[in-house]
């Protein structure tokens, strides 16, 4: 039954007020914004006619951006959230993710990254966008933290689209700002006017070991156990067999895998990062969602289903961390950062065993968990695995005129 107000949101009178007051507040606030940016737009950027002064003494401005939005979008939210609220519910959990992922970017990250053309700001634009987001970061953290939503909201129509309307606004507004700060790298406005790389394109880099934790270990560990633990209810011996099986996966790859590496670039494209960041949140929590949530029968061990998908996934998991430490120590061996002819094992049949061990390893997640999601998450690791081993290959053998031209890309003796 679809009910038109979903929540209650039981607070006592003054706690009621407030938090309607404000809501007025909230609603005179952007009339009023609404009028005085219609005829005059605030004087920051390439508005900035030269008279900013009138709005008074100038202060940094990556520290006017933090101010006034990572004090009240991050701090202020996060107190509110953990001090004034009450309800604890996997939603409002997914409502604090959401509004922290935004506020942490644009309140941290990318004041601290942006090229911007003036070193300084009004104090007065600084505290005119403090006003606003205090108001609006309380009066959002108070409903979140105060309203409860039923246990299956998240089949809830408004929560589904609610959800993926944040996620495509997230990543637009990520993209487009990036863009907007590759420009100015193109055009050489930071003073060296090179040409543009396709590694520079794909905007501001960071460093590669954070960018694999931040895209792998972030939603492959942390994500999935916040879901397992936070929303999901089946508590049997499979759940935490399947829970383990990922997590011995995403803790090598997301936390060992990035810190021990052999980089030949200490840098990776903040794009790169995102473009992992995003489909590794989806399948994680789908995944997560999937094997907290599935009731297996009792004497699923015995299940051939279960027997052989735990085995391909050992398979899988020893391939893929024995071809990484093969890969890593050509490296040491060589004494230099350069590529080598990889010898030895399957490096003998293909090109990328570890990608073919990974790919082993969710096909074992698929027939053990014998689920649509499973199914979803390794046909997305051919997706990745299948172009980039064929990459790979030919890479090889235009790079390396000695390269054994009989080896297959990813799969021994087939692809
Ligand atoms: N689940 C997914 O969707 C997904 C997607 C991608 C990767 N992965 C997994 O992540 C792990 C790493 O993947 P990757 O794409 O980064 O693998 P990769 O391209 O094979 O690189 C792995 C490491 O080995 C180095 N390396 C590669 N070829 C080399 C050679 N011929 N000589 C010397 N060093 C070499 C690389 O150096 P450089 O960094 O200098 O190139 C890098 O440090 C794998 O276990 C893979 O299965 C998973």
């Amino acid at each position: 039954m679809f009910q038109l107000l979903p929540w209650t949101f039981a607070v006592d009178t003054v706690h009621f007020w407030v938090h309607y007051g404000l809501v007025f507040l909230g609603f005179l606030l952007g009339g009023v914004t609404i009028l005085v940016q219609l005829s005059k737009p605030a004087p920051y950027g390439k508005f900035d006619q030269g008279n900013s002064e009138s709005w008074g003494v100038t202060i940094n401005q990556r520290l006017g951006h933090i101010l006034s939005d990572a004090t009240p979008g991050v701090l202020l939210f996060l107190l509110v959230f953990f001090l004034y609220g009450t309800e604890r519910q996997y939603t409002n959990y997914v409502f604090l993710g959401l509004w922290q992922a935004h506020y942490i970017h644009r309140g941290i990250i990318h004041p601290l990254v942006m090229r911007y053309s003036k070193a300084q700001v009004p104090l007065g634009i600084t505290l005119g966008g403090l006003f606003p987001n205090c108001i609006f970061s309380f009066l959002c953290a108070d409903w979140i933290s105060s309203a409860r939503y039923p246990d299956q909201y998240y089949y809830d129509p408004r929560f589904i689209i609610g959800l993926l309307l944040f996620v495509f606004g997230y990543v637009t507004n990520k993209w487009a700002d990036l863009k907007l700060r590759s420009l100015r790298r193109q055009k050489g406005t930071d003073g060296a006017g090179r040409a543009q790389t396709t590694f520079e394109s794909w905007g501001v880099t960071i460093n590669q070991r954070l960018g694999h934790i931040l895209s792998d270990a972030t939603p492959g560990v942390l994500l999935f156990l916040l879901v397992f633990f936070l929303y999901g209810t089946e508590r049997q011996y499979t759940n935490y067999v399947f829970l383990g099986l990922w997590q011995a996966h995403y803790i090598h790859r997301g936390i060992i895998h990035p810190l021990v590496m052999r980089y030949s670039k200490a840098q990776v494209p903040l794009g790169i990062t995102l473009g992992g960041l995003f489909p590794n949140c989806i399948f994680s929590f789908l995944c997560a969602d999937w094997i907290s949530s599935a009731r297996y029968p009792d004497q699923y061990y015995y299940d051939p289903r279960f027997i052989i998908g735990l085995l391909l996934f050992v398979f899988g998991y020893v391939t893929n961390k024995w071809a990484d430490l093969k890969l890593r120590s050509l490296r040491r061996q060589k004494g230099s950062n350069g590529y080598y002819i990889p010898s030895g094992g399957l490096f003998e049949l293909v090109a990328c065993p570890n990608y073919f061990g990974e790919l082993v390893e969710w096909l074992g997640w698929a027939v053990g968990t014998w689920s649509l999601s499973g199914l979803a998450w390794m046909l997305f690791g051919c997706a990745t695995f299948v172009p980039r081993a064929a990459h790979t290959r030919k890479w090889y053998c235009e790079q390396f005129m000695e390269y054994p031209r009989g080896r297959k890309a990813l799969i021994p003796f087939v692809y």
